[in-house]
């Protein structure tokens, strides 16, 4: 049989697989740093090429107003199903470098049989599955059993907004009856997962203006507002101490959980004690009135990521700060809207800011939730090809992050996304050490072969 002898392929190329995903992430392409625009490029030339050797058709960078897109398509399968296969080849900036254990986070270091390397995981390693399943068919099948399309795009960790802009015209181009991406973990170590929900994002700069210089704090403290000072109170006022966020109409379309998923949540081998330990942090927090995986993966939240103004340099400087700022986010859930969260928190910041300052509220990305239905033929079959490839059929999970296109695959095409994610949950993406078990990485090479046979029916 066909799949016998891409299996025996797979098998016998797994040393090639590993030192193609090593020089996949030694190309540092970091979407978000100028400085590595050329190496980000590069990157999407690698896919390009890898495209060409394992012989897909209409192989084409796309050029975008950023970093571009990647596209290729398998042979023509007259009378199959077509499968779009979406990934992305950038990567989160590596910094900072002190707690990293390796030498470099772009040249990959194979520890305890997992690869360790900045991209491992989020999303090269995981989208290079695809890469490698296909061309076992195409090598050693006689040919793809379905009609495959990949789109891999250089900006999913800034926000995609090129990509949206490419969906949105390109819609018949990407036409498709089955979407794939597998940038997510599975529930735990042996326990490969089928995600069918994904948070949404609202992401917020806020900067706030007082004085037309810094000030000394004893000469000038006590007369002008001070922007760090206001910025505290201004942020102080989005949650309350039942972790609920006190934004007007926050709440108002949050979709509440169904009961058969608290049901689902509350019977996977999760404990609390487990998670603190991994987490390392005096005690777990959020909402009152939920289990932690139910704020994990259903619940919205609102956190800060940084903080800036007034002086943190060595020693002591008194000063009254001429601005401050902050960057936060919220992830959303269904059925909350970016747009409308976004009216809410401008309208909270201006009635909450105090007196003697002005703020600015910046918009950065925003993207819905998304809510896949788990009863579909889509689903069976990824259910089928996950226990070919790992031994064990999946379990049914959400997630807290969030993949952006997933929501445009569904406005544009109509299309629900097979979430197939290889990864673990102590991979620390977008932290140091990222990480990826070469095991794993297999077994998804295997997965997403025998995939496109089980779409094939
Ligand atoms: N692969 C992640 C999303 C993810 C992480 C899904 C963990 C499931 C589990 C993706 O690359 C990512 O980092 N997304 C960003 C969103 C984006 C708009 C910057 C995120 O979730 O912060
Ligand atoms: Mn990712
Ligand atoms: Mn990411």
């Amino acid at each position: 049989m066909a799949i016998d002898r891409v299996d025996a392929y797979l098998q016998s190329h797994r040393g090639e697989f590993e030192e193609q995903l090593k020089a996949f992430l030694r190309i540092p392409s970091v979407s978000a740093q100028p400085a590595h625009d050329a190496d980000t490029r590069k990157a999407a030339e690698f896919v390009r090429d890898d495209f060409r050797a394992i012989g897909l058709e209409h192989v084409e960078l796309i050029e975008t107003a950023g970093h571009p897109l990647v596209y290729a398509e398998g042979p023509q399968v007259p009378g199959r199903p077509t499968v779009l296969i979406y990934g992305h080849y950038d990567v989160q900036p590596p910094e900072p470098l002190e707690p990293w254990t390796t030498d470099d986070p772009f040249e990959p270091v194979v520890r305890d049989g997992n690869i360790i390397a900045r991209g491992a995981t989020d999303d090269k390693g995981q989208m290079f599955t695809h890469l490698k399943a296909a061309e076992g068919w195409l090598k050693a099948g006689g040919g793809l059993p379905v009609n495959v399309k990949f789109l891999i795009e250089g900006e999913e960790e800034v926000g995609g907004a090129n990509l949206a802009a490419y969906v949105a015209a390109n819609a018949d181009r990407l036409a498709c009856d089955y979407a794939v991406i597998s940038d997510t973990s599975q529930f735990a170590p042996g326990i490969p997962a089928i995600t069918y929900g994904l948070k949404g994002m609202a992401y917020f700069e806020l900067t706030v203006h007082g004085a037309k210089a810094d000030l000394h704090s004893g000469m000038f403290g006590g007369t002008v507002a001070n922007p760090l000072n206001a910025l505290a109170e201004i942020l102080a006022s989005l949650k309350g101490p039942d972790g609920r966020v006190r934004i007007d109409g926050f709440y108002d379309s949050v979709r509440p959980l169904e009961s058969w998923e608290r049901a689902e949540f509350a019977k996977l081998p999760f404990s609390d004690a487990d998670f603190l330990a991994q987490l390392g942090a005096p005690s777990l927090e959020g909402e009152a009135g939920y289990s932690t995986l139910e704020r994990r993966w259903a619940r919205p939240t609102c956190d800060v990521h940084g903080l800036f103004g007034g002086y943190a340099g060595p020693g002591p400087k008194t000063v009254l700060p001429r601005m401050a700022g902050a960057k936060l986010s919220f992830r959303l859930v269904p059925d909350q809207a970016p747009q409308a969260v976004a009216a809410q928190f401008r309208a909270h910041v201006a009635r909450v800011t105090p007196p003697g300052v002005t703020v600015e509220v910046i918009e950065h990305h925003g993207a819905p939730a998304v809510l896949i239905g788990v009863d579909s033929p889509g689903v069976r079959a990824a259910s089928r090809a996950i226990e070919a490839g790992f031994g064990t059929p999946p379990v049914f999970m959400r997630e807290g992050g969030s993949i952006p296109v997933v929501a445009l695959l569904k406005e544009h095409l109509g299309i629900d996304t097979l979430l197939l994610g290889w990864g673990q949950n102590d991979d620390n993406l977008h932290g140091p050490d990222e990480k990826f078990s070469l095991a794993d990485y297999h077994r998804g090479i295997k997965a997403s072969a025998h995939l496109l046979a089980e779409l094939a029916v």
